[in-house]
């Protein structure tokens, strides 16, 4: 169901909220030395103390698939999206780290339960100038999503806007077998949001009450990716370096809101 109910969408910005704080504690335990795993173990935690229940585990891509490990996906330099955490897995000065982490909210009260998804690039410790341009553009491509999204435009036009900024800073690569999409009632709802112009999309209009997981995934190469023997990992196909953000939004009369800000972006 792609507009959610008045009372679902007060649940969806609830729990963004919640996610938010999360991933903002998440990142600052992210130092040298640390395990994915235990960013894992501890997005967990938090998400249970919160009343909700990690959205990825046990998810499956497709159904004769091997579901979906853990809490947070943990992606490092070259992997986009879907890193598995893993106790020998530790961050190192110069990583550029990425967690993605999903929630569903709230577990066992009376209410529907509802699925938000947000993401962050961040350097663990420091890195070569280039590479912080390129979480800046694509924090900012994001951004420029974000504005885009406003009842009465076409899905395509995100995709516009999102490829016309990121061509506007320089050769970057923009993945495009992966995509932002539709969220609220499950993970992965319709539609598919790519990071680039689709024509297939321009008549599907945005209305209010739609909720929308924007996700852009850029590189310093190219947009071509491959699979790791995992199954699960997503890296890209050249071994360029790449970035990923993503915010859930509710769109609304006017424009849209992000639900899953952290504290420090507001
Ligand atoms: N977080 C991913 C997304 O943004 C989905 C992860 S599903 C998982 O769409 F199973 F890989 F965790
Ligand atoms: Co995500
Ligand atoms: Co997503």
């Amino acid at each position: 169901m792609l507009i959610k109910k008045p009372a679902d969408i007060r649940t969806l910005k609830k729990g963004g909220k919640i996610l938010g704080r999360i991933l903002s504690d998440l990142v600052k335990m992210c130092k040298p030395g640390i395990s994915t795993w235990e960013i894992d173990r501890a997005a967990e935690e938090m998400i249970i103390k919160a009343g909700g229940q990690p959205a990825f585990k046990y998810y499956k891509n497709h159904p004769t698939e091997p579901p979906f490990p853990a809490t947070i996906c943990a992606s490092f330099n070259e992997e986009i999206v879907h890193g598995i955490p893993k106790k020998d897995l530790l961050l190192k000065n110069g990583d550029l780290f990425s967690i993605d982490v999903g929630m569903e909210y709230p577990i066992g009260k009376r209410t529907v339960s509802m699925f938000t998804d947000t993401a962050i690039t961040v350097v663990v410790g420091k890195t070569a100038r280039k590479n912080y341009d390129l979480l800046n553009v694509t924090s900012q491509a994001l951004e420029v999503g974000i504005e885009a999204v406003k009842p009465g435009v076409s899905i395509s036009e995100i995709g516009r806007a999102i490829e016309n900024y990121v061509k506007s800073q320089g050769k970057y690569g923009i993945i495009r077998d992966l995509s932002g999409h539709g969220v609220g009632y499950a993970v992965h709802e319709e539609p598919w949001i790519p990071n680039y112009y689709d024509k297939r999309l321009d008549s599907f209009i945005v209305k209010p009450g739609m909720v929308l997981a924007l996700e852009p995934m850029i590189t310093l190469g190219g947009w071509r990716i491959v699979t790791a023997p995992d199954g699960w990992t997503i890296k890209t196909a050249d071994n360029s370096l790449c970035a990923h953000f993503e915010h859930t939004v509710v769109v609304t009369e006017k424009g849209c809101e992000v639900i899953t800000r952290r504290p420090e972006e507001i």
